[in-house]
This record gives C-alpha cells, sequence and structure tokens, in this order.
C-alpha cells in the first residue's frame, strides 16, 4: 500500500519518476506527486486522482532537475485530496518526504512541532517527518543528522524517502516496509518494488529493517541498524521489463490471466518428475516430525491456503488454514511439531506478517510461500518457497493463485513423502503427470472459454453463488471474490452443501449458481439441483461427461484432469468470468475502487 519512488541520475528525473509510479500505482491511486530538487530549491506537483492525472499538471514543465521523490497513495490518515497527497513538504518548503507506512506517534510529535511554531495542512501522519527534519535542521543539524534524529523519534512501520533544499542527495530507510535500491552506472533508484525501475536496470540491492540510506551521485551509503556500513551484495532480478507493462492487452488482468500457461510452467519447472513424483522444493529443514501445519493468509492467498489446506489432510497430513487475521499462535499442537506456512504473494501483508511473527514467537517451524523474492515474509520466515509466477500487477490476483495453488499441492507430496504417511490423494502418479500438462490445458481454455456469452447473458443479476466442495470448494470461495472485487456485484462462495442451511432463502431465478465440479462431485450435483427447483439458473464448471452438466442450464468446460488440475482449470473459467461482467460494467479492471495490492496496514 502507497508506493514511492527515489531517483538521482545524470539526466533529468522528473519522467522516469512519474513512470515509475505508473508501475507502482497497483500499491494504491488516491493520489499521486512528486518532488523534485531545481537548483536550490524544490518544485512538488500533486493531486488526488491517478497518475495519469499528475501527467497532466507537469505536461509542460521543462524540468532539469536529476534528484527528486515520488508517491501513489492508499490513503489511510485522511481522505483522498491535494493536500494528503504525497509528498509533503515543511511549512517553509525545504524538506519533501514520501512515505509507505504508518508514523504510530505521530500525534504527540505533531503537537509538540505546532506548539514550536511549524505549521500542518495534511490530515495525515507522514507531515511530522519533513517538519521534524525542518525541526532539527533548525538546530543546526546538517541534513543527515537531522534526518537520523528524525528517524529516532518515529514509531510504527515505514519506507521513507527524503530530499532537502541545497543537498545534493536522497535520504532514505526502511523500518517494516520494502525498500529495494536499483543501480544503472552512475545513477541510483529507490522504491517500493522493482517495477519502478526494472525499464533501467536489474541490478538491486534489498535493503534490510533499520537500514538508513544517503544517495548521491558519487555513490550510496548504507548505515545498518547497528550503526555500522551495511556490505549488501548487488542482486539481479530475475524479470524482465516486459512483464511488467500490458503488452497487447487491454488490462494487466487479462495479460496476467492469458500468461498462465507460462506462469504455470515456471512454477513446477526442475520440482516434478513423472516417476520420481514431486523432486525439489528447495526445502533444506527435515520436515519429517511435523504433525500438524496451519497455512496462513488472506483474501486469495487465504482461498489457496484452504487448497493445500485439503490436499495435506488427504495425505493424512493435519492441515488447517487460517485468516492471517484471525491467527492466534498459542492453540493446537505443540509449536515444536507444527509448520507455519505464510501464503502471500507480495510477501509483504501486514496481517500475514503479524500472524507469521507470532508463529516465529512461539517456537513455531516457518515457512514462506510467495512470489516476490528477498520480500518481507521471505526474510522472516525459517525459509521461503517461490511460486516464480513474474510480476503480478492488476490488483486482483489470478496467475498467483494458480501458482500457489499448485506450489501447495506439490509441498503436500513433498510433507507425504517425508512423513513416511502415504498419501491418500488418489492417483499421485497421474497428479504429477496433469500438473505437467496444467499449462497446455490453460491454453485450451482460454482459447475456448465461452465466458464472455455468459458474462453478457447473467450480467443484470440480483447476486452471483459460487458452489462446490473440497477442493472445488476453495475455487468457488476464490471465484466470488474475484467478482465482487472487480465488478462490484454481490457474489458468494459456499461449500455446496452449506447453500441448504441459509443462502438458500436468497436464491431465486436472478440469482445464478456457478457449480465448481472439477472432480467427482456427485453432492455437488444435489445441492445443484436443490438450487434448480427454486428457480437459480445452473452454471455448471465440469468436464464434458460430468453428471452435473445434464442439471446445469449453461456448461463451462474444463479438461477431464486430476481433480486437483479440474479444479484450478474451473477457477481459471472464473476469473474469465469476472473479467468480461466487469468489461461489460465498465469497471476500471485494474484498479478495483478502495483497494490495493500488498496491503501493509493491520
Ligand atoms: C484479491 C487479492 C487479495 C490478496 C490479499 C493477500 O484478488 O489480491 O485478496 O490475495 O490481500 O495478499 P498477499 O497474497 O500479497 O499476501
Amino acid at each position: 500500500m502507497c508506493g514511492i519512488i527515489a531517483h538521482i541520475g545524470d539526466k533529468q528525473v522528473l519522467s522516469p519518476l512519474v513512470t515509475g509510479l505508473e508501475k507502482l500505482e497497483y500499491r494504491g491511486y488516491d493520489s499521486a506527486g512528486v518532488a523534485v530538487k531545481n537548483g536550490s530549491g524544490l518544485d512538488v506537483w500533486k493531486c488526488s486522482g491517478r497518475v495519469s492525472d499528475l501527467k497532466e499538471t507537469i505536461d509542460d514543465v521543462e524540468s532539469k532537475a536529476n534528484l527528486g521523490i515520488g508517491h501513489t497513495r492508499w490513503s489511510t490518515h485522511g481522505p483522498p485530496s491535494d493536500e494528503n497527497a504525497h509528498p509533503h513538504t515543511d511549512g517553509s518548503d525545504r524538506v519533501a518526504a514520501v512515505h509507505n507506512g504508518i508514523i504510530e506517534n505521530y500525534e504527540p510529535i505533531k503537537e509538540r512541532l505546532i506548539d514550536e511554531g511549524y505549521e500542518f495542512t495534511s490530515d495525515t501522519d507522514t507531515e511530522v517527518i519533513p517538519n521534524l527534519i525542518a525541526y532539527y535542521l533548525d538546530r543546526g543539524n546538517d541534513a543527515l543528522d537531522a534526518f537520523n534524529h528524525t528517524l529516532d523519534d518515529l514509531e510504527g512501520s515505514y519506507a521513507i524517502a527524503v530530499i532537502v533544499d541545497r543537498i545534493d542527495s536522497i535520504f532514505a530507510a526502511r523500518r517494516g516496509s520494502p525498500l529495494i535500491l536499483g543501480i544503472e552506472d552512475e545513477s541510483y533508484y529507490l522504491a517500493s518494488d522493482v517495477p519502478a525501475f526494472l525499464d533501467h536496470t536489474d541490478e538491486v540491492v534489498y535493503l534490510e529493517d533499520g537500514d538508513t540510506v544517503e544517495v548521491r551521485s558519487e555513490g550510496v551509503n548504507i548505515v545498518d541498524e547497528d550503526d555500522q556500513t551495511a556490505q549488501h551484495q548487488i542482486q539481479q532480478v530475475d524479470w524482465q521489463p516486459e512483464e511488467t507493462g500490458k503488452g497487447q492487452y487491454d488490462h494487466f488482468m487479462l495479460k496476467e490471466i492469458h500468461t498462465q500457461p507460462t506462469s504455470l510452467q515456471k512454477t513446477v519447472e526442475g520440482r516434478l518428475d513423472t516417476d520420481a513424483g514431486v523432486t525439489d522444493l528447495d526445502i533444506d529443514k527435515d520436515l519429517s516430525d511435523i504433525d500438524a501445519v496451519h497455512l496462513v493468509g488472506c483474501g486469495t492467498s487465504y482461498h489457496a491456503a484452504l487448497f493445500g489446506a485439503s490436499l495435506l489432510n488427504r495425505c493424512d497430513v493435519s492441515a488447517r488454514a487460517i485468516r492471517a487475521s484471525e491467527y492466534d499462535a498459542n492453540t493446537g499442537t505443540p509449536p515444536g511439531n507444527r509448520l507455519f506456512v505464510a501464503v502471500t504473494q507480495s510477501g509483504e501483508t501486514a496481517d500475514t506478517l503479524g500472524a507469521l511473527r507470532q508463529a516465529k514467537e512461539a517456537g513455531v517451524e516457518t515457512l514462506a510461500v510467495t512470489n516476490v523474492v528477498q520480500s518481507t515474509a521471505a526474510r522472516e520466515a525459517d525459509e521461503a518457497v517461490y511460486i516464480r509466477a513474474g510480476p503480478e500487477i492488476g490488483v486482483a490476483a489470478t496467475k498467483t493463485f494458480s501458482s500457489q495453488a499448485v506450489m501447495l499441492t506439490m509441498l503436500s507430496q513433498h510433507l507425504a513423502r517425508v512423513n513416511e504417511n502415504g498419501s491418500r490423494v488418489e492417483n499421485v502418479n497421474e497428479l504429477v503427470a496433469d500438473l505437467m500438462e496444467l499449462p497446455d490445458a490453460v491454453e485450451e481454455i482460454l482459447q475456448s472459454s465461452d465466458t464472455a456469452r455468459l458474462a453478457r447473458e447473467f450480467l443484470h443479476s440480483d447476486s452471483y453463488f459460487f458452489i462446490g466442495r473440497s477442493l472445488g470448494c476453495s475455487v468457488a470461495k476464490e471465484g466470488a471474490l474475484k467478482f465482487k472485487e472487480i465488478t462490484y456485484e454481490h457474489a458468494e462462495g459456499f461449500a455446496s452443501g452449506e447453500l441448504k442451511h441459509g443462502p438458500l432463502a436468497l436464491v431465486t431465478d436472478k440469482t445464478p449458481v456457478f457449480a465448481v465440479c472439477g472432480g467427482d462431485n456427485q453432492k455437488t450435483v444435489t445441492n445443484a439441483k436443490e438450487a434448480k427447483t427454486r428457480g437459480a439458473p445452473i452454471v455448471a464448471i465440469s468436464p464434458h461427461d460430468h453428471s452435473i452438466v445434464d442439471t446445469a442450464d449453461e456448461h463451462l468446460y474444463v479438461p477431464d484432469l486430476h481433480p486437483v488440475c479440474s479444479n484450478l482449470l474451473a477457477n481459471v473459467q472464473l476469473q474469465l468470468l469476472s473479467y468480461h461482467c466487469a468489461t461489460e460494467l465498465n469497471r476500471p479492471i485494474d484498479k478495483p475502487r478502495n483497494l490495493a495490492k500488498s496491503v501493509t496496514v493491520e
């Protein structure tokens, strides 16, 4: 939530800053702004709305500034407005700051500074940062000392970048929110995420919590939390610049749905063997004593956790999916025999990180299943396995759900093997073979899906219900989440058997029921019939020869593979259905209202 960028280079920085902000817009789109050092002063442009609105305000600006900062906001303190947009400056416009995170003690600091005569114009917590720096400058400190004293006063989580008039440096710090340094010859970038500068460089330094950075044209000085010069390695990012653009697609979401054959291929690459099963998940820890697995995540990642828990239970490994915000480490199996799996695309979700920290404190073994290399979850967990889905920019998660579910499927087989429990998952060899076929099967659906027509057919329904059992239940829940997220229409996902215990009261001929039948879910057929009897149109998502097809009014086809795969293919149909409904309704698909990707507040 909120994206920050800073850039110092040998050319003008205004346009790379704005282009970088466009790539970070998935982190928030309530307002946008940039500040550059212009001669001995600072120029600031900011406005509520999108980066495209900001672009209009600076269209005619000719700037030669070679140093600046930028921000795209997801509002926490104060509504979206020009005043609350970052960068924030002190009253005398000497200091400009951008911030991602929350300053928890901003109120007493603000009161103290107001008493000292400093002026505030916004509702934000961030505005204390430039004013505190100004306060310390006014007391004779140089810019670096003023920045460091300010950090000492702040409580909370943050990634901050600051510029000061007359000083040719960017000052930055990371405490709990992501911040990455990009290096291109003698130009440097700091950003919340790599796509912000991937067009310019793939050489990065992942900053650590507690790092304070001064970036000048001549080089970078990083000081760690022990006040020592940090010696972080320069790493090469494995993402290509074209992965962060829309390419030929109208929306990132559509592109990400369509790149699933490739992303799934990468998820399984080198990890599967039709003879040997799951081969190598790069997990060093001995997990043979694990008696219980807690799969913890939020939103879509929680649905992937549900999918994984269903499979683990079938492998006789006791498993539960838990919403990260509801996690309590002090219940259940003794910590020593428990495995905590943080399921998180971004690796930065505050609720999930909070649960991960609780688990670690309780002495539980932890593993992160994440997409982002060196994300906070990846660093803080005892081990990390990467889903390798590539950058996901659309706010609604699509390809990463598929890759998470496949990764958790492989993890379930790995645990079954090391626990020597055997596996009750049907036909493991067939499962492995079908996982390898999954990319082609997704392609088949992308080429043949009838969801555009169905979206029009059911466009003005009162509500949309999604049902399924076991693996199909997690897919039904995910289908409903995706639907409500991008169409703004009411949708619910249920375990099929639950329909008759209450929700059936809502069923009418204006509430289509989408029945996920990726395996032989005979009971779902009965449940779908119960809804049909009450007038609901039924859409089956299943292989051709599944008996649900006879009950259904409409049919979305999925290839008849192992239930793990067929249910994931049903999910692809549901992704497309949501997308087409949202397009018909003219919704801002990649940036649904009130949402942002990577939710870094609890
Ligand atoms: C929905 C969506 C969210 C995320 C959730 C967790 O489409 O994207 O529900 O799944 O905010 O995010 P991560 O996986 O980054 O922890």
